[in-house]
C-alpha cells in the first residue's frame, strides 16, 4: 500500500488543486525553479506559466487561473433567506443570547483577555466552562481553543509525531488535514466512510509498532452524512488505534440534549480526543478539545495554536454559558430541524435532484460541473435564497454543489418555495437526475 493513498480529495480553503512544476515538467524544487525563471503550473488540469519569482505576476496568473476555471471565490454579503450559515438552531440572532452577553460585558472587570491562557489571559470563566462542557459531552476534561481550526491543528500537530500514522477519511475538513499534515505523521486516506478499505489498511499495518489514529468527522460538513461511528470505534478497539472525531456539525443537532453522537458510542475507551467547534449550533465562537485529564495537560503544554495565541475575551465564556442552556434546552427546534431536513430532502429527490446519502440539517444539491453550481446559485439568489456554490477543491472534482444548511428558524413553506426553485433553476440550466448522478 503506497504511504499516501488519495480517494476523491478535498482541500477546504487550501490550493490543493494547484502544482507547480519547473520547466521540464517536474514538481519544481525552488532551486530549479529559480535556475529556469519560469514557473509551470497547474489548476485542475489546465497548465499556466509564470515568471517563478515574480510573486506579483504569479497572484495575478493564478487567480487568472481560477477565474478561469470557474473556481475564483469572493466575498459577498448573504441576503435573503440564509441557506448557507451554521446556525442549526438559530440562536444565532435569539434576544436571550444577546441579553447573556451584554450582560456579561457589563459584568466583566476587563472585556479583553490580554494574553495567552499561560501568560495573563486565563480566568475563572474560562476554566468554569471547560469543565461544564467536559461533563455535557461525558469527558473527564476540555480544553477551550480560539477556533476549531485552532483546536485542530493544534490537537493533530502535537498528538502524532512522525513515525505515527494516521488514517484520514478523505472527505475529513481541512483544518483535520492541516493538522494531519503539520504532525508529519505517515498518512492513510481511506476513501470516504469505507470501513472495509479502513480494515485492510489498518491489517496490513499491524505489524507496525507506529501509534495509530483514525481520524473523522461525525457528521461531514459538506456531504452532510454521518460516519460509521460504532464501527470506527470497533476498528480501534480490534486493531489498538485511537478514535479522533470532529463533532463540529452534531453538537446541538443529534444526541440527548444536542450533546453530539460521541458520548452515545457504547465502547468510548479508544476514542482519544473529539472537537466541539462554537461557532456553529452554539452560536458563539471557539472550539472545545474534549478528552482525558491528562489529554488536557498535554495540550496545555504542546499545542501551539493554544500556547502561542491570546485567549478569547472572557465575555465569550459567558455566551457559551448560555448558548449551552439554550441548546439544551432546544428539544423543540431539533425535532423542527428534523422534519424540514427530510422534508427538503424527499422534495429534492421527487423532482430529480441528488442530495445524498444523509438525513442531517445540511444538504447538498450535487450539480456536477461548476458552471451548473454557479448558474444554479446565481438563480436562487436572484430569488431571495441565500447560498453558495461549493467547487473543488473544496469538494471533489466534477461534485460541485449547492449545499443548503437549515436552520430550526426555517419554515415549511419556505421548504416547498425553495424546491420549487431549485427545480426550475435546475431544468433552466439542463441538470437532469442522471446528470447529477453521474457527477455524484
Ligand atoms: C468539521 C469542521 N471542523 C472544524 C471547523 C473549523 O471550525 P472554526 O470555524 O471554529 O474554525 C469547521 C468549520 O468550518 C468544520 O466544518
Amino acid at each position: 500500500m503506497p504511504d499516501e493513498i488519495t480517494a476523491s480529495r478535498r482541500a477546504n480553503g487550501c490550493r490543493q488543486g494547484t502544482t507547480f512544476h519547473a520547466d521540464d515538467g517536474n514538481v519544481a524544487a525552488p532551486n530549479s525553479a529559480a535556475k529556469s525563471g519560469v514557473l509551470t503550473f497547474e489548476v485542475n488540469g489546465t497548465s499556466h506559466k509564470t515568471s517563478s519569482n515574480d510573486l506579483r505576476a504569479r497572484i495575478d496568473a493564478e487567480l487568472a487561473a481560477l477565474r478561469e476555471n470557474s473556481q475564483l471565490r469572493a466575498l459577498d454579503l448573504p441576503r435573503g433567506l440564509n441557506l448557507c450559515s451554521n446556525d442549526y438552531l438559530g440562536l444565532a440572532s435569539d434576544p436571550r443570547l444577546k441579553q447573556a452577553l451584554l450582560d456579561a460585558v457589563f459584568a466583566a472587570s476587563r472585556i479583553a483577555s490580554t494574553g495567552s491562557r499561560l501568560l495573563s489571559g486565563n480566568s475563572r470563566d474560562w476554566e468554569e466552562i471547560e469543565s461544564e462542557f467536559a461533563d455535557f459531552v461525558s469527558f473527564d476534561s476540555a480544553l477551550y481553543f480560539n477556533s476549531g481550526y485552532a483546536a485542530n491543528i493544534g490537537l493533530l500537530s502535537s498528538i502524532a509525531q512522525p513515525n505515527d500514522i494516521i488514517f484520514s477519511d478523505a472527505l475529513n475538513h481541512a483544518s483535520l488535514i492541516d493538522g494531519i499534515r503539520l504532525s508529519h505523521a505517515r498518512k492513510i486516506i481511506y476513501p470516504h466512510r469505507d470501513m472495509q478499505f479502513l480494515e485492510n489498511a489498518l491489517h496490513e499495518n499491524a505489524s507496525s509498532p507506529a501509534a495509530k489514529i483514525i481520524v473523522t468527522e461525525s457528521i461531514f460538513s459538506m456531504e452532510g452524512d454521518i460516519a460509521p461511528l460504532e464501527n470506527l470505534a470497533n476498528l480501534t478497539a480490534a486493531h489498538h488505534a485511537f478514535l479522533i472525531v470532529d463533532e463540529a456539525h452534531a453538537l446541538g443537532v443529534c444526541g440527548n440534549e444536542g450533546c453530539g453522537l460521541v458520548a452515545a458510542l457504547p465502547d468510548r475507551s479508544r476514542v482519544l480526543a473529539a472537537i466541539y467547534p462554537c461557532g456553529k449550533a452554539l452560536a458563539s465562537c471557539g472550539a472545545f478539545v474534549a478528552g482525558s485529564a491528562a489529554l488536557k495537560e498535554f495540550l496545555i503544554n504542546h499545542a501551539r495554536s493554544f500556547i502561542f495565541s491570546t485567549a478569547n475575551p472572557p465575555y465569550i465564556a459567558h455566551q457559551i454559558r448560555a448558548a449551552l442552556a439554550l441548546v439544551r434546552a432546544a428539544e423543540d427546534r431539533r425535532a423542527h430541524l428534523r422534519e424540514i431536513s427530510l422534508a427538503l430532502r424527499s422534495a429534492l429527490s421527487a423532482v430529480g435532484l441528488h442530495c445524498g446519502d444523509g438525513d442531517t440539517p445540511i444538504v447538498p444539491v450535487i450539480l456536477g460541473s461548476n458552471e451548473s453550481a454557479l448558474r444554479v446559485a446565481a438563480e436562487l439568489q436572484s430569488a431571495g435564497f441565500a447560498v453558495k456554490a461549493i467547487r473543488p477543491p473544496t469538494v471533489p472534482a466534477g461534485s460541485a454543489r449547492i449545499r443548503l444548511s437549515l436552520t430550526a428558524s426555517i419554515s415549511l413553506d419556505d421548504v416547498h418555495r425553495l424546491t420549487h426553485m431549485l427545480s426550475s433553476a435546475a431544468s433552466s440550466a439542463h441538470i437532469t437526475s442522471s446528470a447529477s448522478l453521474a457527477h455524484a
